[in-house]
Parts: structure tokens; sequence; C-alpha cells
């Protein structure tokens, strides 16, 4: 049977997005809509495949990615790679990628250090965003830090105001957001640190609970 939409028209099966998510990933790959594709080593587009049920959205690839070319590989990625586990969210059930597509960073020495993206650039790269979203068609969209809130819900969110929440976010998806896994390795303490763990821990849990139920949008957590 062939799915349609609400406007009558047929729904692109998964085989045909995941064949424009690449033909998306290699447009991306020239992309010069900013200035940071300068300096940095190559476009790094998301990964995962199209259907799957979590996308996660990050701020920037940092330097390992920029020099692997994948997002997440880097330090902040094996600190999301464990809690994701601990949610029991699959890998191959998640599709990882950035606000911004190129590494925006200075340099200190031999150190390239991340620098944050700004508004004009997050703007910039939003086409690529829209277009993973579109084609996943994930259940659920988990913004990891406030650049990727601002990116994916279009307005600045502070991560305190939206906390336990379940946003409304584009094509109709919900959205939780929680924090920048780099935000648990840079914590002053072992204290603060693993607190930061549990937080990203337990909002992956929540958004492991909506992609299964899928529960609507502006509900708090915990709620009936
Ligand atoms: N931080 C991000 O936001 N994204 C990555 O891909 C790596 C580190």
């Amino acid at each position: 049977m062939t799915a349609t939409r609400g406007d009558g028209r047929r729904r692109a099966t998964v085989a045909e997005r995941a064949r424009e998510l690449a033909d998306c990933a290699e447009a991306a790959a020239a992309c010069t809509r900013c200035d940071l594709y300068r300096r940095a080593t190559q476009t790094v587009f998301g990964e995962g495949r199209a259907g799957a049920k979590v996308l996660l959205v990050g701020e920037q690839p940092g330097d390992r990615e920029d020099i692997e070319g994948q997002p997440f590989v880097g330090p902040a990625g094996g600190l999301l790679e464990a809690a994701l586990e601990s949610a029991g969210i699959a890998r191959r059930d998640a599709y990882v990628t950035n606000a911004v597509k190129h590494f925006k960073f200075e340099e200190r020495g031999k150190r390239r250090i991340h620098k944050k993206p700004s508004t004009s650039e997050i703007q910039a790269c939003h086409t690529w965003l829209e277009q993973e979203v579109r084609l996943v068609r994930p259940r659920v969209v988990v913004c990891l830090g406030a650049t990727a809130a601002r990116a994916v819900l279009g307005r600045p969110v502070t991560l305190h105001s939206v906390r336990d929440q379940i946003l409304d976010g584009p094509d109709d998806l919900p959205v939780v957001v929680t924090i920048h896994p780099a935000a648990a390795l840079r914590a002053p303490d072992s204290k603060a640190r693993a607190q930061l763990r549990a937080r990203l821990a337990d909002d992956l849990v929540l958004a492991a609970g909506v992609a299964r139920s899928g529960r609507g949008a502006g509900t708090a957590a915990g709620a009936p």
C-alpha cells in the first residue's frame, strides 16, 4: 500500500528519502553559504539512516570531527555514546548531526580552539538541518545544548527554561532539549561532571520514551 499525506500526495519511501539524504550530503560538501568553509577541512554532515527514530543535533564539529569528517567522534562523542547506551537508544536508531556543519575555531599556538558559531552562521546552515529532519523523519529531535535548540526551534531558549519539557518542533515533531555533552566534560569537579552526565542520560531516557510512545508536544515530563 502506498502511504499518502494529508494533501493526498504520495509520501516518499524510506529508500527514496535515503537517496535524497545522500544527495543532500553531497551538495553540503560543496557548501559556501557562509565563510566557515574557508578555514575548515571539510563539511561534516550528519550520520545515520533515514528512518532513524531519534535525531540528535549538536552545535558544530570539533577539531577531531573536522579532520575525520564525522560528527561526534571526539571526547564529547564518547560521552554521548555512553549516554545513548544507558538510555537504551541503539546507535542504528539515532541520526547524529550538528546545527553548523563546518568547524569554527581560533588558533592558539598549534591548537585550534572551538569558537561559538554566530546567529548568521546558524541561519546559513539551517537549510541542511531542515532537510535532514525532513528526510530522516525521526520520532523525536534531541537538541544538545543551546545552539542546537536555537537552530531547531528557531528562537533562543535557556536550557533551564525548557528542562523536562517536550516542545513543539519542525514538521510537528516533538523536541527534547538537553545539555551539550561537552558541558559534562568541562565541568569543574567530578560531582558536577557526574550530575551533568546523569542529566544527559535522563533526558535521553525521556526522548527514548517519546520515540516509543509518540507523546505529543508541550507535555511536561512526568505528566499523565
Ligand atoms: N561537538 C558538537 O557539537 N558536535 C560534534 O560533532 C562534536 C563536538
